[in-house]
């Protein structure tokens, strides 16, 4: 029997390596530096309700997500979102009605990495510093100094700007990582105890320090019982304001939505600010996975292929799918 395989990040791109590894029979150890699974499709729990504060919802268009998203569906893991959809430009707001086929997770958007998880062992709050390799196998090192292993290959599924630093015994994958630039952007929730006046469920903003507004109410399986909003500023604005307060972001970006949302916004019940610093990648790459076979080190995530959820997960199977190959 050989040592696991380690895979260094929960979000949909670690997850999605680590189901296809173990339906194929390999034994897996999953670390992540935050307290659960999800990364950027993570949920709060707050006063106010789970609150998607990361993805927003997404969209399949490859067949094999597509078919994957199916399944999720059946299993009761995710739902259709279809939302009053609005866009505001040039401080007009206007209906924006389509035919896309949007997805959330319920109740709430981590459903779907948490049951992906199930069983699998890992370990939370538990963030890789270093990833070496010894004369036959891997072995990782973590913030508090401790080691991990053996294993006989190393999944690297966080953003790029993370993987680039743990990809140091393979410096064309650690180079082609930190090509990769990262956008922050600015997450609020606002909450309100009386529903605002508004047929908006969800808005792409633009020529704002906004992007993109939802209401999580309209979403399946959502708390009804308070109107939250999440906003989420553009990425100029992100990279403008990255270290204001958390009190000054949400101070500005109420004030924005107050003025584009086209009805009386009171003072909010409840609000909550959360800067995703590596939240999209500046463009789309066809890399699919950064892979050195030989060594067994390979790197997967958003980044790797088109910086959306459906990206993520198929590039954890490309991640999977190459180690898979090679072991035959
Ligand atoms: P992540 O989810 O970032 O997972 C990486 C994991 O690695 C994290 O859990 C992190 O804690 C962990 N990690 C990092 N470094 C270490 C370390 N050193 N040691 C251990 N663990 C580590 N996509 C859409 O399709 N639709 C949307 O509407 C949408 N909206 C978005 C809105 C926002 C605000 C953000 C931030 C993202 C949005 N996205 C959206 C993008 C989508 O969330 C991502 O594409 C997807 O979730 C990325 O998954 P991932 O597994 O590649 O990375
Ligand atoms: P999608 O097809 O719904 O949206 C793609 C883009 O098309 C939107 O950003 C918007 O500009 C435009 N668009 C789509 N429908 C529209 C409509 N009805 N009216 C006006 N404009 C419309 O979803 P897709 O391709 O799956 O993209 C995912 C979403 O996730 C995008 O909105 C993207 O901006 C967002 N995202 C946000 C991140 C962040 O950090 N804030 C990170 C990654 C993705």
């Amino acid at each position: 029997m050989s040592a696991p395989i380690a895979i260094i990040g929960t979000g949909l791109a670690g997850l999605s390596a680590a189901q296809a590894l173990h339906a194929a029979g390999q034994e897996v150890q999953l670390f992540d530096k935050s307290r659960g699974s999800g990364g950027r499709m993570a949920s709060k729990r707050s006063e106010a309700g789970s609150l998607d504060l990361g993805a927003q919802y997404f969209t399949a268009r490859d067949r094999r997500f597509v078919e994957v998203v199916q399944q999720w569906q059946a299993r009761g893991w995710v739902a259709e979102w279809a939302p009053h959809l609005y866009s505001s430009r040039d401080g007009r707001l206007s209906p924006s009605p389509d035919e896309q086929v949007r997805w959330v997770g319920t109740p709430r958007m981590s459903a779907i990495t948490r049951a992906l998880l199930g069983a699998l062992p890992v370990h939370f709050a538990c963030r890789i510093t270093e990833v070496f390799r010894g004369e036959q196998h891997w072995t990782l090192q973590d913030a508090d100094g401790q080691n991990h292993g053996p294993f006989s290959s190393v999944i690297i599924a966080t953003p790029a700007p993370q993987a680039s630093g743990l990809l140091s015994a393979a410096p064309k994958l650690a180079s082609a990582a930190a090509s990769v630039i990262m956008e922050p952007t600015w997450a609020v929730a606002l909450s309100f105890a009386m529903a605002l006046d508004s047929p908006v469920e969800g808005c792409f903003v633009q020529d704002n320090p906004l992007a993109w507004l939802a209401r999580s109410r309209s979403k399946p399986e959502r708390d009804t019982l308070i109107d939250t909003w999440i906003l989420h500023a553009s990425s100029t604005w992100s990279r403008q304001h990255l270290d204001l307060s958390k009190e000054a972001v949400i101070e500005h970006l109420h004030g924005a939505f107050a003025e584009m949302i086209g009805c009386a916004v009171p003072a909010p019940c409840f609000s909550l600010a959360h800067r995703w610093l590596y939240a999209r990648p500046t463009s789309a790459h066809e890399w699919g996975v950064l892979a050195d076979s030989d060594l067994g080190l390979y790197a997967c995530g958003d980044w790797c292929l088109s910086g959306r959820v459906e990206g993520a997960w198929l590039s954890g199977q490309e991640a999977a799918r190459r180690l898979l190959e090679h072991r035959q």
